[in-house]
């Protein structure tokens, strides 16, 4: 998610969240703003920088973003959440789409009303994650609401919201009709969630876990990127907790984030791993 009127105002830290690799296509940036102009403006960047897909943020419940009448907040305000993606459609010639909540609130819930418009605009496709503003991470992701959604779209709605597995993602797409699923948390260290979905919805019955040493390898390239991309110091700071999601249940993981925590520079994170790695291969 990149901010509309930093990407229009040339802002260097927004620009460099733009790069992508061509294998990584089709791929999309999210922007989100509360102006008109400034959607416009960096979609057309976007669009000339080679994305595929503008996707528009109407779900973001971070205070920071609310406060400026963007992400979530806009579903409190229809109309202009639907002159933002109109005037993103009207500005490329890229396909244009839309993440959002359920609503503000509970009182407050709007996707019913306004995903048909959304869809009358010119959308492409919407995401759809069925929990308030209000109720950020509590609760469940209500999957019927995303049923409900797809019966008044006329294009294709997204699940999302509390896929944990591969048959977690095929239950979604039966019990609820929708055309794709998105997911988040179960991604962070663990990227074979997607193989899992893959074999899942093809009806492929595999026990295609990685093994320890895979974990391990993966994590130890994802880190090496980090810091490549971001620098030893943020690089270092941002590995921590991506060390911590690829060991989650890994025998001895609370030594290896103890370790990690403590660790000053790179070659330390990696001789952590690297010894982590000797006694997965030993034991
Ligand atoms: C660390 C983190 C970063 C996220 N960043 C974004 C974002 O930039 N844009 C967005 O639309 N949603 C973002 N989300 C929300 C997810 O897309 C998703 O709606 C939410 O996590 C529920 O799905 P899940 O249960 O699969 O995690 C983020 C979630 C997490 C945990």
């Amino acid at each position: 998610m990149v901010s509309a009127e930093g990407l229009r105002r040339g802002d260097r830290k927004t620009e460099s969240m733009l790069s992508f690799e061509d294998e990584e296509r089709p791929i999309g940036v999210q922007l989100f703003d509360d102006s008109p102009d400034a959607i416009a403006d960096a979609a057309q960047i976007a669009q000339d920088r080679g994305f595929d897909i503008i996707d528009i943020n109407l779900g973001c419940p971070a205070r920071k973003v609310v406060r400026k009448g963007a992400g979530a907040r806009l579903l409190r305000n229809p109309e202009r959440a639907a002159r933002l993606v109109e005037t993103a459609i009207e500005a490329v010639n890229i396909s244009v789409s839309v993440k959002m909540r359920s609503g503000w609130d509970e009182p407050e819930e709007i996707y019913l009303e306004l995903i048909p418009i959304l869809a009358d605009i010119g959308v492409d496709f919407i995401t759809l994650h069925p929990r308030t503003r209000e109720s950020m991470f509590r609760g469940k992701s209500d999957w019927n609401k995303i049923r409900l959604a797809v019966k008044v779209s006329k294009v294709p709605v997204v699940g999302n919201g509390d896929i944990r597995t591969g048959r977690d993602a095929k239950r979604m797409l039966d019990e609820t009709g929708c055309s794709g699923v998105m997911i988040g948390r179960a991604s962070l260290g663990y990227p074979w969630i997607f193989r899992e979905v893959s074999d899942a919805i093809s009806g492929r019955i595999t026990d295609n876990r990685p093994s320890e040493e895979e974990r391990l390898r993966v994590c130890e390239d994802y880190i090496r990127e980090l810091i490549d991309f971001y620098g030893e110091r943020k690089g270092i700071f941002l590995a921590r907790k991506h060390i911590i999601w690829f060991t989650k249940g890994l025998p001895g993981a609370k030594i290896i984030r103890e370790r990690v925590f403590n660790a000053r520079n790179s070659s330390e994170v990696f001789g952590i791993l690297d010894q982590r790695k000797a006694e997965s291969v030993a034991g």
